[in-house]
């Protein structure tokens, strides 16, 4: 099978420029000026941008979560995300407490197995690390899943104290491996909500009011501490705010490999989103939408690459049946927002069309970086001879208006309702097949492939 895209504009992390591309056997096999090759298939992308398929390296399908389960499973997340110009996730696994490594990492593979639409990964949330357990980690790392993200927030599900993170670190560091934090002050946030309900708060927003941004900068500051004790990277997840973001570059000015990722959410929404009543549950995600004054900080932090990644944490709950359980209490609200649908042309228009960022860089933001990051470049995340033929084509001047009434995501509301944005995903190839065409599905569920993942090549 041959696949030729004509007459588009390249764009890489680092290049911009006119070629066509031939692709066989489901990679990038020539790239070159004006190819006359025989195909069985001819994509003319004139007038169109022609970037790497989109990498989010955090997602969250049938997660249980606050006794109910995110409400994408792995083939509906995975076409949403196809939707959206997204190629590759990096889905969590989880170890429950007293289950091993392995049959934590077992479990989402039964899970995805058959159902992905797009090329997948996994992390492993590890709740328990014991000495005995080391070795279990390296054959997990093995077996291509080389990053773990640990908790400080959560007490009494996810949390884990600081010598198991330091042991984590330790143990994933020597061989490459890298420990993704969820960087909250879970025990001191737990004070705040009881003195919070104690008062009649029981609202939405007070998710919000009771997670300062403090307990967030203190989170990153610890995990960049116990990472130098380690000798070891640190990737911060979802990072929110101005003060954590501070923790992050003054570790970088240090030399320290320090790493964050931010998500849409946190770059065009706020606290203010929350409101009043029970509509606020839709924005309940930890950590929390900051004021405002936070979204620009996070730019200026994109733009000089104190923070490196830009992911969804995707994390969809329903209103109906779901969000409805915390109505009354703030607390049994399940955390976690929609996402991974909009997340390159959100960025797109963000940052490219409202000039704080150059297409390369919104390029290296969305699939580059988490490519690097996470052991999959340069088979994914640029267009390249021999790279993996992940491929979007992009309409930079076509409009489009998001709307849960028109979105493939399995939730019953967006985040983003009746926002109007530039730039529209209309082809999407996955390893050579067209997934996306004209913005119809025309994939498969299943054709999607484990992505047995190296280590991070980012420092
Ligand atoms: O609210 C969120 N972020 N839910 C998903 C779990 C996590 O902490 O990433
Ligand atoms: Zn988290
Ligand atoms: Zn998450």
């Amino acid at each position: 099978m041959k696949t030729l895209i004509k007459n588009g504009q390249i764009i890489t992390a680092i290049d911009n420029y006119q070629a066509d591309i031939l692709v066989e056997d489901e990679r990038v096999s020539v790239i070159g000026r004006k190819l006359e090759m025989e195909a069985d298939v001819t994509i003319d992308a004139g007038g169109k941008l022609v970037i790497p398929g989109g990498i989010d390296p955090h997602t969250h399908m049938e997660l249980p979560f606050g006794g109910t389960e995110s409400s994408d499973d792995f083939r509906t997340g995975t076409i949403a995300a196809a939707h959206g110009g997204t190629t590759t996730i990096i889905d969590f696994a989880v170890q429950n407490k007293g289950q091993s490594l392995i049959a934590g990492l077992d479990r989402w593979h039964q899970k995805a197995e058959g159902k992905c639409a797009i090329d997948y990964g996994f992390h492993l949330i590890t709740t328990e690390l014991e000495d005995n357990q080391i070795e279990e980690m390296h054959t997990i790392m093995d077996e291509g899943v080389t990053s773990f993200k640990m908790f400080m927030a959560y007490p009494g599900v996810f949390l884990v104290d600081d010598a198991t993170i330091f042991r984590a670190m330790s143990a994933a560091g020597e061989r490459g491996g890298l420990i993704c934090m969820h960087a909250e002050n879970g025990i001191v946030i737990n004070e705040i909500i009881k003195h919070a309900l104690a008062k009649g708060h029981t609202a939405p927003k007070y998710h919000a009011l009771t997670r300062p941004t403090g307990a967030e900068a203190e989170g990153v500051h610890r995990a960049i501490a116990i990472a130098e004790m380690a000798e070891a990277p640190v990737y911060i997840v979802h990072l929110s705010c101005a003060d954590a973001l501070n923790q992050i570059r003054q570790a970088r000015d240090r030399g320290i490999p320090a790493f964050a990722e931010t998500c849409p959410q946190y770059l065009f929404l706020s606290v203010d989103d929350y409101g009043e009543d029970f509509d606020g549950a839709k924005y309940v995600m930890t950590p929390p939408l900051r004021e405002k004054a936070n979204q620009s900080e996070l730019w200026k932090g994109l733009k000089t690459d104190d923070l490196q990644v830009i992911s969804t944490d995707h994390c969809p709950f329903c209103m109906k049946e779901q969000k409805e359980l915390g109505r009354g209490d703030f607390t049994r609200i399940p955390n976690g927002a929609p996402g991974v649908e909009h997340r390159v042309p959100l960025i797109y228009n963000g940052g490219v069309v409202e000039n704080r960022i150059s297409l390369n860089r919104f390029v290296e933001l969305t699939s580059t970086a988490a490519a690097k990051m996470f052991g999959l470049f340069p088979k994914k995340g640029t267009i390249a001879v021999g790279s993996d033929a992940d491929i979007v084509i992009f309409d930079p001047d076509k409009e489009q208006t998001i709307s849960a009434q028109t979105h493939h995501m399995n939730v019953d509301y967006s985040a983003y309702e009746g926002r109007k944005i530039r730039g529209v995903v209309e082809t999407v190839l996955s390893r050579g097949s067209v997934v996306i065409d004209n913005s119809e599905f025309k994939g498969k569920a299943g054709s999607g492939h484990f992505l047995k993942r190296g280590t991070c090549v980012a420092i």
